[in-house]
């Protein structure tokens, strides 16, 4: 699938839906066969609380503590996080023993952060800088609904 496809598709998702971050994570896990679980996670407080995820299994981790996990330290830092094998970085979490690959992109609003995609991938090292501006942009879409 082409990036900039996708981004006007999301677009339109993004317009009309009424369950937008549902939609754009069901969007993200049929169009992108190397997105193999795609969640959204919102901050409450201190926490991240997954909202809406896509993928086979469901995770055991719905409440990060910022800080905490690849998820919780890109939203103390507001930076994307690529981690291109999982199982060498000591922050990682472990959800699916399947994952190889993550990324992790902030949902920012004039330098709050409010969320974050996350990214797990089968693939070993998935993510590249194509991936990263795609989900910078459509976590910039996604800051006006959440
Ligand atoms: N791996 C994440 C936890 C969330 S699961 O990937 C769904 C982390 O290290 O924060």
């Amino acid at each position: 699938m082409d990036y900039d496809i996708a981004l006007d598709e999301i677009s339109g998702i993004i317009s009309k839906s009424k369950n937008v971050l549902e939609d754009v994570v069901g969007y993200l896990y049929n169009n992108f066969g190397k997105y193999s679980w795609i969640g959204i996670y919102i901050v409450e407080g201190d926490n991240l609380i997954l909202g809406s995820w896509s993928g086979e299994q469901a995770t055991e981790h719905t409440r990060i503590p910022i800080g905490k996990g690849i998820c919780g330290s890109a939203a103390k830092t507001g930076k994307t996080e690529i981690i291109p094998d999982v199982n060498s970085d000591p922050r990682y979490l472990s959800c699916f023993i399947s994952t190889k690959s993550e990324i992790v992109v902030p949902i920012k609003k004039d330098d709050k952060i409010l969320g974050e995609i996350d990214i797990d991938s089968d693939v070993n090292d998935a993510f590249n800088s194509d991936d990263r501006q795609f989900l910078e942009k459509i976590a910039d879409m996604l800051s006006l609904h959440i």
